[in-house]
């Protein structure tokens, strides 16, 4: 079984080709960075625009870098939402026009989705497992029960952690996206030097909250003396809010766990995805944790936690062996929640 995949929800256009049985035939991504940088955050017509002009070249890199025909695929699969609702709408389309000529089967991922079932592809995981999904749009943990069956256990009440790097690195002067620059700068920072809050840790329950963490480090900022930052003070105020982030994931995870043991009897796995869960350093501590309680964390490499198309072609590989299929008037769905039972709450925002 063959799947083609196409992403376009975001600031990456991408396509890839993988077969059911855990092979990755190709992986093209497009990064638009260069093009949204100097607003400092993605700008939805342009990514949109952007998507348009180069989703076609990326699908024929993609089957050529298989080596494959269209005729040769059993089905295409799209980010269906959710998204930037211009971008996902270009992916759909492209999929549809491709499953049309071509008689194939369209198949529509949550993006969310696609970022959940990728440690399934990577490390053949069995459910149920813990996920937390960390990313710019989205910051929750969840049990991944079944494919199409995930019940949240938190979400962030404010902001998402990648959303919380990103304004970080804009108040400290840094690049967009701000998560890697972050990272690699708190490596050489001193964590102590700036005492700052580690919000909802030590309370009952699952949610997280990013928004007061994000608050201290701009009045910190502040109070430093006038003039420009220096290197150490940029540095040492990434560590300081990195050290706090992984604090508090560390906290609701733990929570997590416990939770996860209760209802379905094991200790784990925990899976971390979505972009943030490329950061090393989060790992490390998520690793850390999990070891303590006898059970381990699984991540996706890293070019597979940030947006990709493979785990798009991947999700649509395995609903598509359900034979849980999209009929062709699909409408692209800027808001998804992977539990749509759960009450719409902040963080079921529209970015993934
Ligand atoms: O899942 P993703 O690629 O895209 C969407 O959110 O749609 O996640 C991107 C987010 C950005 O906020 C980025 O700053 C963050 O993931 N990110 C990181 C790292 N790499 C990417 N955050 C922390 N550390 C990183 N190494
Ligand atoms: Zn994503």
């Amino acid at each position: 079984m063959i799947v083609l995949g196409i992403e376009t929800s975001c600031d990456e256009t991408a396509a890839a080709v993988v077969t059911a049985g855990r092979e990755i035939l190709a992986d093209e991504v497009l990064s638009q960075l260069e093009a949204h940088r100097p607003y400092g955050g993605v700008v939805p017509e342009i990514a949109a625009r952007s998507h348009l002009e180069n989703v076609d070249g990326l699908v024929a890199r993609a089957m050529d870098d298989a080596g494959l025909e269209f005729t040769d695929l059993d089905a295409v699969a799209a980010t269906g939402g959710p998204g930037l609702i211009g971008g996902v709408m270009v992916g759909v389309t492209c999929a549809k026009a491709i499953a049309l000529v071509h008689g194939l089967p369209f198949v529509a991922v949550n993006h969310l989705e696609g970022h959940a079932l990728t440690v399934r592809l990577t490390d053949g995981l069995d459910f149920p497992y813990l996920l937390l999904l960390v990313s710019g749009g989205h910051c929750q943990l969840l049990i991944a029960e079944d494919i199409g069956q995930y019940q949240r256990l938190g979400t962030t009440i404010d902001d998402a952690l990648g959303e919380a790097y990103d304004k970080v690195a804009k108040m400290l002067g840094l690049g967009f996206p701000g998560g890697p620059e972050v990272e690699r700068l708190a490596e050489n920072g001193n964590p102590g030097r700036f005492s700052l809050p580690r919000p909802l840790k030590g309370r009952p329950g699952c949610d997280f909250s990013f928004s007061g963490l994000k608050t201290a480090v701009r009045h910190a900022v502040d109070a430093l003396p006038p003039g420009p930052l220096t290197a150490t003070d940029i540095a040492d105020m990434c560590a300081a809010f990195q050290a706090a982030a992984g604090d508090v994931l560390v906290d609701r995870c733990s929570h997590a766990l416990e939770v996860f043991e209760d209802r379905c009897g094991r200790p784990g796995p925990l899976v971390v995805a979505g972009g943030v869960a490329a950061n090393r350093a989060l790992r490390a501590r998520l690793t850390e944790l999990t070891g303590d309680r006898g059970t381990r964390l699984v991540a996706p490499p890293q070019h597979l936690c940030t947006d990709n198309a493979v785990m798009i072609a991947w999700a649509g590989a395995e609903r598509l062996r359900r034979g849980l299929t999209d009929p062709l008037d699909f409408a692209p769905r800027p808001r998804w929640p992977l539990d749509p039972d759960a009450p719409l709450a902040a963080g079921a925002g529209i970015k993934a």
